[in-house]
């Protein structure tokens, strides 16, 4: 089965106005929401600011040329070349939520550079070229370096815009190998400012040049997300992202659609709601799913007809032939004697999830036919309706939701019969056993896979807690990084586009 997954968005930002309060509109066709904390922002931020920073190194500076009057020597001309920015130390950063959007800043920024320097003058005392090179490493220190974001939707992707990135140099020591101390002084004086504003331009371009392909990745995150060969989610980014002070939401569409067999859509209705909010601030993520995604999954199974069980095998094999039959329902005995039986169950109609803050709780209409055996072929001979109510348990299991469930209780009627009535209260317990040793099993091995929840290929939810209350389900969790997937490091989280395949 494809585990894949989608997004727990990087970084984000709004061109909405801070709102405390979030509210999804009906017509908007919002039924997963993901809200990211302050300290999931925090968690990106680092993931970011790490991923930068191994994007920007090495990173070459255009060289510098100057000529420049010395006392005794006259003119000097230098050349600063092959200048390499090789190691950066970023010290405090932080991110925060804004009316403009995302501000990150990181101050205190050490870089390293190295480069080569060469000069050469002429002078009346030495009517030949003197000229000398050499090598020297450069310490840029205090470097403030800032970044808004904006962060909207468009076409149901996500869209990152660059509103604004600064990049400011406070200091720069220089440690020249060999040279003349003239020259040092003289280097210093000259070229500082240079040196600082070229560094300045160069990593402000390089951030200019990872926002765009930030905002490529993200636009290209897949609007589909397969859960099988013929089911997937339809993770179509809807309304604007919303932020308070300390978090950012995001909605996607969120249901599950048969690919072959698009459903017809009864549970396109959702009251305005507000947003997931988890109460422990403490936790990275909030993911909350409307109670319309697991009946799109439930309606994409009765679609997909995924439920046509051909029950030829039960721990009490005498109900599989009429023999066993034969006090419950004489009529069958007596037109097919010692027959061999099967037992075909299929959905009748979609199953019903209703999520309540207590209980996972399904209604699973099917139909079970008994089917006799004989030379001829399969002779449907009765069709009995049950309607089961069940109890689920419903647990996170890696980046999934999965669960389990138990049989409450059922009813049952004839729907049709070729051997005239049958009584009913004769046939309960046969099919209590059935149900329980049959039917429960089957459903439980596809529960037990469960479905995906959006979460971008590389992370994993860690310490998640889940919530149940009125119609949706909220997962609050941590997300671990998997550094593997990082050490093809483009700019910033290149796996965005990748999926895991699970089995
Ligand atoms: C330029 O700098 C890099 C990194 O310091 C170094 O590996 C390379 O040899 C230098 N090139 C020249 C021509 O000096
Ligand atoms: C930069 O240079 C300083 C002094 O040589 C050193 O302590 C520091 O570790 C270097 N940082 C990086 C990222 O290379
Ligand atoms: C966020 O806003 C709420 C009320 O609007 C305020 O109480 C809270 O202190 C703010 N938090 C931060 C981190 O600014
Ligand atoms: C996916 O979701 C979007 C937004 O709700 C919707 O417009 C689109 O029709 C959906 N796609 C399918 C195939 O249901
Ligand atoms: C099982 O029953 C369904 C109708 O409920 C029917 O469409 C299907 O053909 C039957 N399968 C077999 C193998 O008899």
């Amino acid at each position: 089965m494809a585990t894949p997954t989608i997004c727990l968005l990087l970084l984000a930002s709004f061109l909405i106005q801070a709102q405390t309060q979030f509210h999804v509109h009906a017509e908007d066709q919002a039924f997963t929401s993901i809200v990211i904390s302050q300290k999931g922002l925090d968690f990106l931020k680092e993931l970011l600011v790490t991923e930068a920073v191994s994007s920007i190194i090495p990173l070459q500076v255009p060289q510098i040329e100057k000529s420049m009057r010395i006392p005794f020597l006259g003119s000097v001309h230098m050349v600063v070349s092959n200048i390499t920015i090789y190691g950066i130390d970023v010290g405090p950063s932080y991110i925060k939520l804004g009316d403009d959007g995302i501000a990150i800043i990181a101050s205190e920024t050490t870089c390293n550079l190295s480069m080569n320097w060469y000069y050469s003058y002429s002078t009346w005392l030495a009517p030949v070229e003197v000229s000398d090179k050499g090598s020297a490493s450069v310490q840029v220190e205090g470097v403030e370096i800032g970044l808004t974001l904006g962060l909207g939707i468009q076409d149901g992707t996500l869209k990152l815009t660059l509103k604004d990135c600064g990049c400011y140099v406070k200091e720069i020591f220089i440690k020249l190998d060999g040279g003349a101390s003239w020259f040092y002084q003289g280097m210093i004086d000259a070229f500082e400012e240079q040196i600082g504003s070229a560094v300045e331009n160069s990593i402000t371009k390089k951030l200019k040049d990872g926002i765009v392909k930030l905002d490529t990745y993200l636009q290209a995150l897949p609007k589909e997300i397969p859960l099988d060969d013929d089911t997937y989610l339809n993770a179509t980014f809807v309304n604007d992202p919303v932020l308070s002070n300390s978090s950012i939401g995001f909605e996607i569409n969120g249901l599950f659609t048969a690919r072959r067999k698009p459903s017809v859509s009864e549970y396109h209705k959702k009251d305005s709601k507000a947003l997931v909010s988890c109460s422990d601030p403490s936790k990275m993520l909030g993911i909350a799913l409307d109670e319309a995604v697991f009946n799109s999954v439930a309606a994409t199974y009765f679609d997909a007809e995924f439920m046509q069980l051909i029950v030829d095998k039960i721990p009490d094999q005498s109900f599989l032939n009429t023999a066993g039959w034969r006090f419950i329902v004489p009529q069958l005995y007596k037109k097919y004697p010692n027959h061999d039986m099967n037992l075909n169950i299929s959905l009748s109609s979609p199953p019903v999830i209703k999520i309540s803050e207590h209980n996972v709780g399904a209604i699973i209409y099917t139909d079970l036919i008994i089917d006799v055996l004989d030379e001829n072929g399969v002779i449907p001979v009765a069709c009995i309706s049950l309607v089961i109510r069940a109890s689920s348990s419903v647990k996170i299991w890696g980046n999934n939701l999965a669960g389990s469930m138990k049989v409450e209780d059922f009813s049952m009627s004839l729907k049709w019969s070729n051997i005239g009535n049958l009584r009913l209260y004769l046939i309960q317990p046969v099919m209590w056993t059935i149900i329980q040793t049959v039917f429960v099993p089957y459903v439980n091995s596809h529960l037990g896979k469960g479905i995906q929840l959006p979460i971008v290929h590389g992370f994993t939810i860690q310490n998640g807690e889940l919530l149940c209350s009125n119609s949706r389900i909220m997962v609050c969790s941590d997300v671990t990084y998997a550094a593997s997937y990082s050490h093809n490091r483009n700019w910033l989280l290149p796996s965005l586009l990748k999926y895991t395949h699970a089995t």
